[in-house]
């Protein structure tokens, strides 16, 4: 695995890439990679010729207080799980590389970063939106794989690569869980062993919510409400728990048949989100 650093090694190799008529994928990362990263990976192999990887943790999409400086870094581990993968580079840029200290451009991506956790990490999408449209001038690449866990995060990437015309496809990957249904996430090692286990409470009660949204039993808002009060009964504070429609992540409505249950909630020190995606 080739790993560069700067912009200019980076698309060196990228335009040789492209010469010899192959197509790139590109995985974004925050580092501290797991088995979820692990599959954008094999998923984006199966996809492209060449698979781009960058780890960088993007100081503008956390906000004051938020844990930028405590964000697990283990780039040794990744290089290592990079490399046993087959991945073709690894881009790991400085800040300084990233963001000029006198940057003035940042790309906000309206109505479907304002609710949910960009209500609660306000700045959070536009930090998102912004770092990942810089990679996808960087790289080029044809294809770029995200995440279901961050379902938000998808929907905002997917509504700037259409309303700014990036060409670039958008793939999305299942998430993948621990085997109690935790999703898996690098903030799951601030975790201590019991609430690791408390955790994976998040994700049953998007389950039990999905299936009582499916048996038509009770209005939506009836659904949300006891899906918040089984979470606080188990020591979580949730932000948020709410029924939508997958195509503008509004609110769901009798009608709507595409449906994501969204949920973020905290758990101690840690801040979990989970969804679940389905037909009705
Ligand atoms: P990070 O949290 O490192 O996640 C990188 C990618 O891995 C994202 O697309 C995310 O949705 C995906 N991912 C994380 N956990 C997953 C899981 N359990 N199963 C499947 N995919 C999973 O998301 C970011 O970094 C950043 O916001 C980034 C897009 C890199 C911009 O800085």
């Amino acid at each position: 695995m080739h790993t560069v650093s700067t912009i200019s090694e980076l698309r060196d190799a990228v335009r040789a890439w492209r010469s010899a008529g192959l197509n790139i994928a590109l995985v974004p990362t925050m580092g501290n990679l797991h088995a979820g990263h692990l599959t954008l990976v094999s998923e984006a192999q199966k996809k492209a010729d060449r698979v781009v990887v960058s780890i960088f943790v993007n100081p503008t999409q956390f906000g004051i207080g938020e844990d930028f400086e405590s964000y697990p870094r283990t780039e040794h581990e990744d290089r290592e799980k990079l490399n046993a993968a087959g991945v073709d580079m690894l881009f790991i840029p400085p800040i300084s590389e990233v963001y000029a200290s006198d940057a003035k451009t940042v790309v906000s991506v309206t109505g479907v970063s304002e609710a949910y956790c960009g209500a609660f990490r306000p700045g959070h999408f536009d930090g998102v939106a912004t770092v990942v449209c810089k990679l996808f001038n960087m790289v080029q690449p044809d294809v770029a794989l995200f995440g279901l866990k961050d379902f938000q995060q998808l929907t905002v990437i997917r509504s700037m690569v259409r309303d700014l015309n990036i060409p670039v496809e958008i793939i999305s990957v299942e998430t993948v869980r621990e085997a109690g249904g935790l999703a898996m996430s690098s903030r799951n090692g601030y975790l201590s062993a019991e609430e690791k286990i408390v955790a994976a409470k998040l994700y049953q009660s998007l389950c039990t919510a999905r299936d009582a949204v499916l048996a038509r039993q009770q209005p939506y808002p009836e659904i949300e409400h006891q899906a918040l009060l089984f979470l606080r009964e188990f020591g979580f504070q949730p932000d948020y728990f709410s029924l939508c429609r997958v195509s503008d992540l509004k609110k769901a409505g009798a009608e709507d048949r595409e449906l994501v249950l969204l949920a973020a909630a905290r758990l101690g020190k840690t801040r979990l989100i989970d969804n679940v995606c389905f037909f009705k």
